[in-house]
């Protein structure tokens, strides 16, 4: 595996291997790697013949009082596990070669930046935005992989990809979890024992969801809204939101139907904010 620290070798790389008609793909990762991002490359590479995976923490999208300095940042093992999927190149950029100074741009994707994580963080979507632009604009690839966990941002991306007209596919890959259902999160190291069975209550409030749809078109989403928050607040979590709203634009769904996702994000004590989603009416 190469690893690749300059914006002018990986681009060279990449088109190297695009001259010699091989299909490329792009992991975006901000590293702390876990299974999670591994099923993202394992997917990568099934479609793909060269793999770049990016891991870059993107300064970016952390707002004045979020975690950014104390992201968790594990290079040598993030080395480890992306050279044991068979991934071709690493790029891990220092932070002055994706933002020179007097750097000044920033892309927003205006209205799906806007409700759900976007609501508390302003700056959040517009720092990915920007960041996933630059790195398509940098690796050139043809497939690029997203996961599902992070759904507003798989929207978005999708958005950008086609505003911007990036002849890209996008990968939406599943949400990986744990046994007991908690979705795969850099953030889980953060939970004490207690948070960590509190944190349940994420993945168990789309199961009850989806237990109250069955498979039915006319739920009110108000119901399930309910049923979410009422789970949350008896495992002790702090909803921050509970939404069901169409899969492809966000937009609030009155009705359960079969493009709708509940998706919500939970304070587990003070600092801790997971998020997590699910189709209501299909596994996903
Ligand atoms: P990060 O949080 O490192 O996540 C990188 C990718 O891994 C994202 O596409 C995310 O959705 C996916 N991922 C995380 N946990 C997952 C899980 N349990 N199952 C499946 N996929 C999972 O998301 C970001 O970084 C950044 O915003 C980034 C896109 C890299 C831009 O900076």
């Amino acid at each position: 595996m190469k690893i690749v620290h300059s914006v002018r070798e990986i681009n060279s790389l990449s088109k190297k291997w695009k001259k010699k008609g091989y299909k490329v793909s792009l992991v975006p990762t901000m590293g702390c790697l876990h299974e999670g991002h591994l099923s993202l490359m394992r997917k990568a590479k099934s479609v793909t013949d060269k793999t770049i995976v990016s891991l870059f923490v993107n300064s970016k999208q952390f707002g004045p009082n979020e975690d950014l300095d104390s992201y968790p940042r594990q290079f040598q093992a993030d080395c480890s596990l992306a050279e044991g999927e068979g991934v071709d190149a690493l790029f891990c950029p220092e932070p002055e070669e994706i933002y020179p100074e007097n750097f000044q741009t920033s892309i927003n994707v205006t209205l799906l930046s806007q409700g759900m994580c976007g609501k508390d963080r302003p700056v959040h979507f517009g720092g990915v935005a920007t960041v996933v632009t630059k790195l398509f604009n940098i690796t050139i690839p043809d497939v690029a992989v997203f996961g599902k966990k992070d759904f507003q941002q798989l929207v978005l991306v999708r958005q950008l990809t086609k505003d911007l007209n990036y002849n890209i596919e996008i990968i939406g890959a599943p949400i990986f979890r744990e046994k007991d259902g908690l979705a795969m999160s850099s953030r889980n190291r953060y939970l004490d024992d207690a948070g960590r069975r509190t944190a349940l209550c994420l993945s168990q409030a789309i199961h009850a969801a989806k237990e109250l749809v069955k498979g039915r078109q006319d739920v009110a989403a108000n119901t399930v809204i309910e049923k979410t928050k009422e789970i949350v607040d008896n495992a002790g979590g702090k909803l921050d939101y509970a939404v069901v709203v169409n899969e492809f634009n966000l937009i609030p769904d009155k009705f359960v139907n079969k493009h709708s996702v509940l998706a919500l994000a939970v304070k587990i004590g003070d600092s801790i904010r997971l998020i997590d989603n699910s189709k209501l009416m299909m596994a996903s």
